[in-house]
């Protein structure tokens, strides 16, 4: 197995390949792998000749710096747990100094307003600090594929308005919701809920589906009235937001048009852990 751990030494083995005409595949992650992350590289090895996965906890995309610290780092087993898949894939897991120098400090980006909805909103700063690192870790792979998960939606519709923007090279590819069998998304942040709150974490799909299913004769007021009342009913959950928007400009809906692909999104803590999910509606 391949790690990298500086830019220059990456670069080194990618850029012959790249040469030889080898297609690469690129999947951004910042470690404490699941099977979430695990099924955007399974996607990726089927797709392209070289797959190189990164593992770097962004700093500046974190506007809170007790988040920051407790963000798990669990290198080796991610390197075991990606063995395990593939021998075949390169990681890239560098210090922030290699990444920033001295200098770890977002750029300023404008995504067309889709930065100022939702998480944008709710952690200020934290799309400038995604970009950065985004564009940078596409220039240095020189990716012509990078994967992202809809479990993120906004971060994967930035990333797309961000590669639009500045005519980068890369395909992006948004990959589906990777769910347990009880279908709580696949989360790093679960491993911090307790038995108990794993169990009624699944309720947050369970409503989902029930609003998806609304969705067909209710109007958005009444969906969004069903949701915040059903997550009333359990006072260990606290929802931060319910919202349905156009999927595309992630403006919040007020009523229902044609041909308009409405999402719903959620976030809700329980054991004051933050859990976001999306579920498409129509
Ligand atoms: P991270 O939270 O580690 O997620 C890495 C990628 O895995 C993201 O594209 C995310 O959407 C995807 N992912 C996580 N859980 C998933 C699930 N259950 N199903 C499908 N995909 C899932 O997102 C980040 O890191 C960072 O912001 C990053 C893009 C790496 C920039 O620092």
């Amino acid at each position: 197995m391949l790690v990298y751990t500086t830019q220059i030494t990456l670069k080194e083995y990618l850029s012959p390949l790249k040469t030889e005409g080898k297609t690469i595949g690129l999947v951004p992650t910042m470690g404490a792998i699941h099977e979430g992350h695990l099924s955007l590289m399974k996607l990726a090895l089927d797709q392209n000749d070289v797959v190189v996965v990164s593992i770097f906890v962004n700093p500046t995309q974190f506007n809170n710096a007790n988040d920051l610290e407790k963000y798990p780092r669990t290198l080796e087993k991610d390197v075991k747990l990606i063995e395990s898949l593939s021998d075949k894939i390169i990681i890239f897991a560098p210090s922030v100094h290699d990444i920033y120098e001295d200098n770890a400090v977002a750029d300023v980006f404008k995504y067309d307003g889709l930065e100022n909805q939702m998480e944008g909103a709710n952690r200020p700063g934290h799309f400038n600090g995604v970009g950065t690192i985004v564009k940078k870790l596409f220039e240095i792979s020189e990716a012509d594929k990078a994967y992202f998960g809809e479990k993120d939606f906004q971060q994967l519709q930035i990333v797309r308005n961000m590669t639009s923007q500045f005519n980068l090279p890369v395909e992006i590819i948004g990959v589906p919701i990777f769910r347990q069998e009880d279908g709580l998304a696949m989360s790093s942040r679960n491993e911090l809920l307790s038995t108990e709150a794993k169990k009624e974490a699944t309720l947050i799909y369970q409503i989902m589906l029930q609003a998806k299913e609304l969705f067909e004769t209710k109007s958005i007021e009444e969906v969004i009235e069903f949701v915040e009342n059903e997550f009333k009913k359990h006072p260990n959950f606290e929802l931060e937001y319910f919202e349905i928007a156009d999927e595309h400009s992630l403006n919040s809906a007020k009523e229902k048009l044609n041909n308009v692909k409405y999402r719903g999104f959620v976030v809700a803590l329980i054991d004051n852990v933050r859990l976001i999910d999306n579920i498409s509606l129509n």
